[in-house]
């Protein structure tokens, strides 16, 4: 008998990645709440005034992945070099019903970890991640371990590049930047949220922010800032990640605009 809990496709996790980039300004004309969990509203109701829209979005667009998925049979959207842009008008495609149904839980050993996702109750084995800068949220959902990570593309002091990047590094960022300020932020940006994004892979001896000076981004290819800077195209690569205890090959998608940097990180190629 079908039931609204009960799957239109197969259970198997679909292969592959999709994600989603929802903006806090699209939340502002409806109440929102009403697609959260009790347990999801406990733990809005900690969350700080300032964060709050933002923590929303980000648990909006993993629930909408997931409810797409769910639903379809299939990804929410082509999984290949796409990342959709959610908006209030899109939301509304699935019920409120639907997305309480869909939790998006922090896992039970602790608060500051990578959350887990739960439909009608039940622990579901699809790995998602977020992400929230300054209005913007992202979610991904994938069958393997990926990270999602977005960050505004801002200037730093002159000390926290020299001590956050390797010579390398700064390197391969001047190349590419070529002498134009602004890109080299963005470049900056774009190799912090390739660190970030390896921290929440949890594939990685490094596992606190302080340590993220510890990793390596290698074997960059060469980019222009218009090859990602289209919002809704994602650049594919691979990489590889160097700590002082071995070095993980990875595959990353890349998006952004002038504003802010996404990246997305999966360890094995094709999935993202
Ligand atoms: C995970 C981490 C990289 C997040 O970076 P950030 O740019 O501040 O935050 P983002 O918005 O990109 O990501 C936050 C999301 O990542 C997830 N997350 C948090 N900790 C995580 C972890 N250890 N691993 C994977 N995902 C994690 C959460 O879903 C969180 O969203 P939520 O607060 O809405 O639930 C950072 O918090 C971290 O390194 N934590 C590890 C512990 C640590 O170093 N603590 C000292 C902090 S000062």
């Amino acid at each position: 008998m079908y039931t609204p809990c009960t799957p239109r496709s197969p259970q198997q996790v679909p292969e592959g990645c999709t994600a989603a980039l929802l903006e806090s300004s699209e939340l502002l004309n409806a109440d929102y709440t009403t697609h959260l969990s009790m347990s999801e509203l406990k733990r809005l109701a900690q969350i700080s005034s300032t964060r709050k829209l933002e923590w929303l979005a980000a648990r909006l667009a993993a629930k909408y992945l997931f409810l797409s998925q769910f639903q379809m049979g299939q990804p929410a959207v082509p999984r290949e070099n796409h990342l959709v842009k959610l908006t209030s008008e899109r939301l509304r495609r699935h019920s409120a019903w639907m997305y309480r149904n869909v939790e998006v839980l922090p896992p039970d050993e602790g608060q500051d970890e990578k959350p887990v996702l739960t439909w009608c109750g039940a622990r579901r084995n699809e790995n998602i991640s977020l992400s929230h800068a300054a209005g913007i949220s992202c979610a991904s959902l994938s069958a393997t371990p990926t990270a999602i990570d977005i960050e505004v593309a801002t200037s730093r002091v002159t000390a926290f590049y020299r001590k956050t990047f390797t010579t390398a590094e700064r390197k391969w960022v001047n190349a590419s930047a070529r002498n134009n300020d602004f890109q080299s932020r963005w470049f900056f940006t774009l190799l912090w949220t390739l660190k970030e994004s390896a921290l929440k892979l949890k594939m990685l001896s490094t596992a606190t922010l302080w340590q993220l000076p510890r990793l390596e981004i290698k074997e960059l290819p060469d980019l222009r800032f218009d090859d990602t800077s289209a919002l809704d195209h994602l650049v594919s690569f691979p990489i590889r990640i160097k700590e002082p205890q071995g070095e993980l090959p990875v595959q990353v998608a890349v998006a952004g605009t002038h504003e802010w940097v996404l990246t997305v990180m999966n360890s094995r190629p094709g999935v993202v």
